[in-house]
């Protein structure tokens, strides 16, 4: 199950991703928001990190204008390991080596079309499972 949320300016990117997901049989939830001329991005950060935290999820996608903002957020939440991702590489990167449980974009820096091949991208990579990042990420836990 994907959690996707978004702030105002991620609307029309989630939702051709939405379509993507319902094209590939892909379940999700929704967090929001919805079309609003402005809203609050750690509202939907939060909502979607809550959800893998608690395992209602297993994976999240994140959307703002730049999608810092949002990553920040979610990075700020124990277990979550976000990655601000504006290309393919990248994404097969921080799903084998970091395990990353949630994407963020930027709405106003890539395109859609780009967007929906690095959600591909990132749901279609399995972790490495290899000593050296299983070490690693769990050294990003420690104080
Ligand atoms: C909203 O204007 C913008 O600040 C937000 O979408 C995001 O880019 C913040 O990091």
């Amino acid at each position: 199950m994907i959690a996707i949320g978004n702030d105002h300016t991620g609307y029309e990117m989630k939702m051709a991703i939405i379509e993507y997901l319902e094209k590939n049989g892909i379940e999700y939830k929704d967090f929001g928001c919805g079309k609003v001329d402005a809203s609050d991005y750690p509202v939907y950060a939060k909502a979607v990190c809550k959800a893998i935290q608690n395992k209602e999820c297993d994976k999240g996608i994140l959307i703002c204008g730049t999608g810092i903002g949002i990553s920040i957020t979610a990075n700020k939440m124990k277990g979550i390991r976000c990655a601000l991702c504006h290309d393919c590489f990248s994404a097969e990167a921080t799903r084998l080596h970091n395990d990353a449980n949630v994407l963020a974009m930027g709405a106003r820096v890539i395109g859609i079309g780009h967007a929906i091949k690095i959600v591909d991208t990132f749901l279609n990579t399995e972790f490495s499972n290899q000593e050296r990042h299983i070490r690693r990420i769990e050294m990003m836990e420690e104080d």
